[in-house]
């Protein structure tokens, strides 16, 4: 038994504990249940008469350096745990903003203004809220013409004799800029319009355009062609366009302009309803009226427009397949876009 005892000891004594592994390894060896003085224990239960005391006592004092080895190593480790966190330096700044990302709307207007500020066009902004002149009738709608529908308007209730409504095009910012610039004008108006349309998925009461507009003399429709297609060129790259015949009060003549995305993919075949072609923008020259109404000579001047729904453009961009979507403010949504 003794000889046991001293045996342990030894061991004990040329443990070495160099980490918080070995440091278990120790405890599992020596002090666990069933560790090598447990075992030691054992034994000693069967020990009768006068033996047992002195054995008891080495036992007992053997137990007593094991942990003391244990809890003195122990110490050590959780120390030095203490100091590598000391180590860091908690005088640093955090980084206590999260940063947020621009949202896909704006990514595809920047994207759209960049493009036409390289060949010259300026930004132009205007109220949300517009009166009946700017909205409508400078835009030569006349009263009660059935051209006022095609736009289906959410007017503001008021005591006034003018008649308020959201803006239904950024068209009034048109009519704004040639009220107080002279020609040449070349300037995109950017903006959110409301329209009274029934939502789904396709659709919204209210979405973000970006109409242009150039006044200057002799500009025709090549001029207007040719810069629908270098942005065309520049967004959607090398595609086929078209121009189809359309109406609008304000311009004359007037189209809308396709770009051609193919029937290759499932989801080509039903954003073009089998044919193709996909609808971008309205546009068309500037009618003599509305430079007249706007207090420019329609003799001397000429201009085009144009005007795109960007959401459209963006879902087409992202393949997002819900514009309500966009408008959520979900960040799951949203972080998708940085
Ligand atoms: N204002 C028209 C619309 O909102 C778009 C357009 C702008 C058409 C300029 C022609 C010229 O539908």
């Amino acid at each position: 038994m003794n000889d046991k005892i001293e045996e342990l000891k030894e061991k004990v004594k040329n443990f070495s504990i160099e980490n918080r592994e070995t440091l278990e390894i120790f405890r599992t060896k020596f002090l666990s249940k069933k560790g090598e003085l447990n075992e030691i224990f054992e034994a000693f239960k069967l020990i009768a008469g006068e033996e047992k005391k002195d054995v008891g006592k080495k036992i007992n004092s053997l137990r007593t350096s094991i942990e003391d080895k244990y809890n003195e190593a122990k110490e050590k480790f959780s120390l030095l745990k203490k100091s590598v966190r000391e180590e860091k330096d908690f005088s640093l700044p955090v980084n206590a903003y999260k940063i947020g990302s621009e949202h896909p709307i704006s990514k595809v207007k920047n994207e759209i203004l960049d493009i036409f500020e390289t060949i010259g066009f300026k930004i132009a902004k205007g109220p949300e809220i517009e009166d009946d002149w700017h909205n409508f009738s400078a835009l030569n709608f006349p009263e009660n013409h059935p051209a006022r529908d095609m736009q289906d308007t959410f007017f503001i209730k008021g005591n006034s004799e003018e008649k308020f409504a959201l803006r239904t095009h950024t068209s009034s910012v048109q009519v704004r800029l040639m009220e107080t610039d002279k020609p040449p004008i070349r300037a995109l108006m950017p903006g959110r319009v409301y329209r009274n349309e029934a939502v789904s998925a396709r659709s919204n009461f209210f979405f973000h355009q970006i109409e242009g507009l150039y006044i200057d003399e002799n500009v025709s429709f090549s001029d207007l062609k040719q810069t629908l297609y270098y942005f065309v060129s520049q967004f959607f790259g090398e595609r086929e366009i078209r121009f189809r015949p359309s109406y609008f009060p304000f311009t004359e003549p007037s189209a809308e302009m396709d770009i051609f995305l193919g029937i290759a993919t499932e989801q080509d075949y039903k954003l073009t309803k089998g044919t193709g072609w996909l609808e971008i923008l309205g546009c068309g020259m500037v009618d003599p009226n509305v430079l007249t109404n706007c207090g420019i000579d329609a003799e001397k001047y000429s201009g085009f427009a144009f005007g795109m729904g960007i959401d459209r453009i963006t879902m087409l961009k992202y393949g997002i397949k819900d514009i309500r979507q966009m408008f959520e403010n979900d960040l799951r949504f949203l972080e998708q876009f940085t």
